[in-house]
């Protein structure tokens, strides 16, 4: 089968397409026929050996996809072949990859695999944000910077359907226009803008109740200190290259929190609630309330360029991989 590979950790251009044997099913894991797997700043991070987990080498990046199973591991109970599915783990950029049973779910009706496969990471993480770590509140007003990334994108369909006023914060005109149409009741351009006195000017001088900080760098402390009392800024990653030291006073001035999110653990630690955040997404994409922007289609020859593209902050929304292209 063909799958983009990574042989040593370093620059993504290394990255490239090959002809390598297909993975076989352990007993409780699945065998995938991908037809779309999604990128995520996570797999561009990985390839250089930057991110938290550190595959074994050579591996295949892309960590959430969909299709066909084709084959199932002894132990598996509540999946067969042929079943459309959604799975998340490893080795999506490839034409088959390989699942744990419990990590994959049936694609449902109305969802195409595209959508499917662009869904759980960032959805997933923003409503275990949103709701688990930050208890956002209806009528509440949402702060999202990244808006027009992955997650920021994901954030800002989640904090509408929860009720929340949302301002989207992003880089430039074109990714601020994306993210009104997506909903976010008011933008800030934070490259050409002063972040604090809009987030200022639009609360009344009351400040927001919730971050989302996907972004880090110098953005974060002035969004915390844009917050109001009780404010709660969470930590969901570190786009901009750069893990910022707060002056931790400013956590007592307004008894704001920080509060850190890591989704992939929070799934082990609690696995039912995982479970009841997907039946709500379900939910939210059957009403239209939540559907992932999709802003460009490539071959598995194009997925390194996609990466680079993301890595250089030139992707709104989500690129999703077609192997079979
Ligand atoms: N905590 C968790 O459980 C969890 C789960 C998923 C993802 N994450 C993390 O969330 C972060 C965003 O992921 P994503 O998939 O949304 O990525 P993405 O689609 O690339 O979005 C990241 C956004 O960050 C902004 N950014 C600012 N400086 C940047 C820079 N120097 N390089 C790249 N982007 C920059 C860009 O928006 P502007 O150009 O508008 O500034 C970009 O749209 C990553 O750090 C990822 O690891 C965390």
């Amino acid at each position: 089968m063909k799958a983009l590979v990574c042989s040593s950790f370093g620059p993504i251009e290394q990255l490239t397409v090959q002809e390598i044997a297909a993975p076989v099913p352990r007993s409780k894991q699945v065998l995938i026929d991908v037809k779309a797997a999604a990128l995520n700043f996570p797999d561009a991070l990985m390839v250089q050996g930057n991110y938290q987990f550190k595959p074994s080498l050579p591996f295949t990046p892309g960590t959430e996809f969909s299709g066909i199973i084709s084959a199932v591991g002894d132990e598996v109970r509540n999946h067969k072949i042929g079943d459309r599915v959604i799975a998340y783990g490893l080795g999506g950029f490839a034409e088959k990859a390989v699942a744990d049973a419990e990590r994959i779910m049936t694609l449902p009706t109305g969802m195409n695999f595209d959508a499917g496969a662009a869904l759980v990471l960032t959805y997933a993480t923003s409503l275990h944000a949103l709701r688990d770590c930050g208890r956002l509140q209806p009528e509440e007003t949402l702060l999202v910077l990244g808006a027009a990334g992955g997650v920021g994108v994901s954030a800002i369909e989640i904090g509408k359907a929860m009720g929340a006023r949302v301002i989207a914060a992003a880089s430039s005109d074109s990714k601020l226009a994306l993210c009104k149409q997506l909903g976010a009741d008011e933008a800030i351009n934070y490259e050409t803008e002063n972040l604090r006195e809009r987030i200022n000017h639009l609360t009344g001088a009351h400040g927001v109740d919730v971050v989302y900080d996907p972004v880090g760098g110098h953005y974060t402390e002035l969004a915390l200190r844009a917050t109001t009392w009780g404010g709660r800024l969470l930590v969901i990653g570190f786009a901009s290259g750069e893990i910022p030291k707060i002056p931790i006073n400013l956590a007592l001035l307004k008894e704001r929190s920080i509060v850190g999110v890591y989704w992939g653990d929070s799934v082990k630690h609690n696995p039912q609630g995982h479970l009841r955040n997907m039946q709500q997404l379900l939910e939210w994409f059957a009403n239209g309330k939540i559907s992932p922007v999709i802003s460009d289609r490539v071959p598995l020859s194009g997925a390194a360029g996609a990466m680079m593209r993301m890595a250089n902050r030139q992707i709104m929304g989500k690129v999703v991989v077609l192997p079979e292209v």
